[in-house]
């Protein structure tokens, strides 16, 4: 018997039927004849940005780092020089033969002394080690030119420190003129190992490379594409939305710093990359129509995010002439996203390889503008909201100043149709504001947007002392994330989306920027945190109708009905160390089965968590509860999230 199975059989039997009347009990009354409104079919969804390594280093497949050699000025970093035997060259950056106007640096080696038997070359060490995996086939490509070594080259994927080659094909070609080489690497039975990628010359001569590429399988095969394992757990998410690309990724440090969307399309060679607010660079391989196909495959619909004017060092563009150029780039953007193929930009989308638009129904204009002290979001959200409504007057616009930043102005001279709001707060705050929280909110008002949201432990999560901590959050935030969800949920006919952030991080060390985070990584495998398995729970288990509940003050808990099943789910949460029996009375429901489904997260001890080397140490689990009746007593297992699905009979 496993650690696992003990505290299964500690859960069924916490949950067997108690004595309806215990004096210290809980109560949860749960009016399944009083709807009090219909849960947001768009009310789970995902949020993301390129902080963490979300998409280089993470859910974008690409294994070469600094690929197109543009991550730094005055070095080729990542790239190292490898000489064989008596081979004998120099490695450089140079920018003295361009691909193109746009990737205009590329890596030289000189080579004085090379041979087959000793070949000359330059090595890419990845995103902390190249993943090399048994029987996987690798598509690998670059650009090369050489006015006098025309190869052959050979490229490998080896051990770090070269002494096995796992891969090797070898090509000829190299022209003057710059040219594309694609090929394919397999690799046979070995066990997963970090290495590197490697691509030597064998004669004496001068060789320049760019946009040196290396893709494992992808999902759904799609070139240029993303992880299969990371979008498996997003698709079990069951996710409606997905908001991008920010965050702070779409305003920038500074206006050239934005997320100029015009540059991150098209083929790989006229993206340039930029410099990401979060410390590094970025490829935007994983560029605008790559977010949208990402939509696609897990059957999400975007809620876009337009730059706006604010950058993070406080500069704005002032509303009027100057803004201008921006609001067409934003309706640009829109179209380019579900313009049909006969207008410019949706005409630009089929060109790029997708000929039908994408459903769209938000556009979010900026993010967290409540940090723009001059005041000037008020004119600016207006004359994109003016702009954006003249020609799709069916989206609708959402504002990203919020209640729950009082002390700055509200959006007043138009009235945004949705208001994002972003939620970053101590588990102890969580636990106690989620009954409450969203009760007083005017339902006449606009439609609410929870468009970021965790619960953090103890440090907050843009501090560096928080870098010191697992990138993943422990069980307690998971339960303090569930009280939130379940306050939401409850209030989930105003609340219309609501997204965890931030979703990745890759865990290697200096990788991250922020914790804590919803799902993490290294370039082999990816695991949920306490919190993903916290969402699922809620994502998988939800009806279409808000059910009236009464209950002890503090229980956190929320009740939902699916009209096609009949189905009731009942979230409830105990953060406490200590079992919590709940007395709980169904009114206005005849027939109920007479067992009940529990899901059920917990540990003995709520700083447990989730990692690469064990991924499952708190997951769900499900066991059967007997003798429901229309009055029954669930104890709830210490630190425990629970959703009890309720069958009619
Ligand atoms: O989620 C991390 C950051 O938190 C987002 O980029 C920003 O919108 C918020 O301040």
């Amino acid at each position: 018997m496993n650690g696992k199975t003990i505290y299964l059989t500690a859960v069924t039997a916490l949950s067997l039927l108690l004595p309806a009347s215990q004096a210290q009990n809980l109560s949860l009354t749960v009016d399944a004849g009083q709807a009090v409104g219909t849960v947001s079919p768009r009310f789970f969804g995902l949020m993301t940005e390129e902080i963490n390594h979300s998409y280089d280093g993470g859910l974008y497949a690409e294994l070469i780092q600094n690929r197109s050699l543009m991550d730094n000025a005055t070095k080729a970093i990542h790239w190292s020089l490898v000489q064989r035997q008596a081979a004998k060259a120099e490695m450089s950056l140079d920018d003295s033969t361009p691909l193109n106007e746009v990737l205009t640096n590329s890596l030289r080696l000189d080579i004085t002394t090379a041979s087959e038997a000793g070949p000359a070359g330059v090595a890419n060490d990845g995103y902390w080690g190249i993943p090399i995996t048994p029987n996987t086939t690798y598509r690998a490509s670059f650009y090369a030119r050489s006015d006098n070594h025309s190869g052959p080259l050979i490229a490998k994927l080896e051990s770090a420190d070269g002494s096995t080659t796992f891969a090797e094909t070898k090509l000829s070609g190299v022209g003057v003129a710059w040219k594309e080489f694609g090929l394919n690497l397999r690799t046979g039975a070995l066990n997963p190992t970090k290495g590197r990628f490697v691509i030597y010359a064998t004669r004496r001569g001068s060789l320049w490379l760019t946009l040196v590429s290396l893709f494992p399988p992808t999902f759904n095969n799609r070139p240029n594409g993303t992880r299969p394992d990371i979008m498996r757990m997003l698709a079990d998410l069951k996710p409606s939305f997905l908001r991008f690309p920010g965050g702070n990724y779409v305003e920038g440090d500074t206006v050239e710093t934005r997320f100029d969307w015009k540059k991150t399309i098209g083929p790989l060679t006229s993206r340039p990359g930029h410099q990401c607010p979060w410390g590094y660079r970025s490829t935007d391989g994983f560029g605008l129509l790559e977010f949208l196909q990402w939509c696609e495959d897990l059957h999400m619909e975007p809620v876009l995010a337009v730059y706006a004017g604010y950058n993070l060092d406080h500069s704005h563009i002032e509303p009027g002439a100057a803004l201008q150029p921006y609001v067409q780039d934003a309706l640009d953007e829109i179209e380019y996203t579900c313009g049909d193929a006969s207008t410019t930009w949706g005409g630009r989308r089929a060109q790029d390889g997708h000929p039908a638009p994408f459903p769209l129904h938000y556009v979010e204009i900026g993010n967290e503008d409540w940090f723009d002290k001059s005041g000037s979001y008020d004119a600016r959200f207006a004359q994109f909201f003016d702009a954006i409504k003249a020609k799709y007057p069916k989206l609708e616009c959402i504002s990203t100043v919020g209640t729950e930043h009082p002390e700055n102005q509200r959006v007043h001279s138009r009235k945004p149709d949705v208001i994002d709001e972003h939620y970053y707060s101590s588990a102890a705050t969580f636990d106690s504001d989620s009954p409450t929280h969203f009760e007083n909110y005017d339902h006449n008002g606009p439609k609410i947007f929870v468009g970021e949201w965790a619960a953090y432990e103890d440090v907050v999560p843009w501090e560096p002392p928080s870098r010191k901590l697992p990138p993943t959050p422990s069980l307690k935030s998971a339960l303090a994330d569930a009280c939130w969800m379940a306050g939401m949920e409850r209030h989930s006919d105003l609340i219309v989306m609501q997204c965890y952030a931030p979703m990745f991080v890759n865990v290697n060390p200096g990788a991250r920027q922020w914790r804590p985070n919803l799902i993490g990584y290294d370039g082999f495998n990816c695991f949920g945190s306490p919190s993903y398995y916290a969402i699922q729970m809620f994502s998988q288990n939800h009806g279409d109708t808000i059910l009236k509940t009464t209950a002890s003050p503090g229980l956190n808990q929320s009740a939902t009905r699916d009209s096609a099943t009949g189905l009731i789910y009942v979230q409830l949460i105990n953060p406490k160390g200590q079992p919590a029996p709940v007395d709980i009375t169904l009114q206005n429901v005849t027939l109920l089965a007479p067992t009940a489904t529990a899901i059920t997260l917990s540990a003995p001890d709520e700083t447990a968590s989730n990692s690469v080397d064990k991924p499952a140490a708190v997951v769900p689990v499900t066991t059967t509860v007997p003798n429901i009746q229309p009055s029954f007593t669930y104890s709830m297992a210490p630190y425990s999230v629970t959703v009890l699905q309720l069958k009619p009979r």
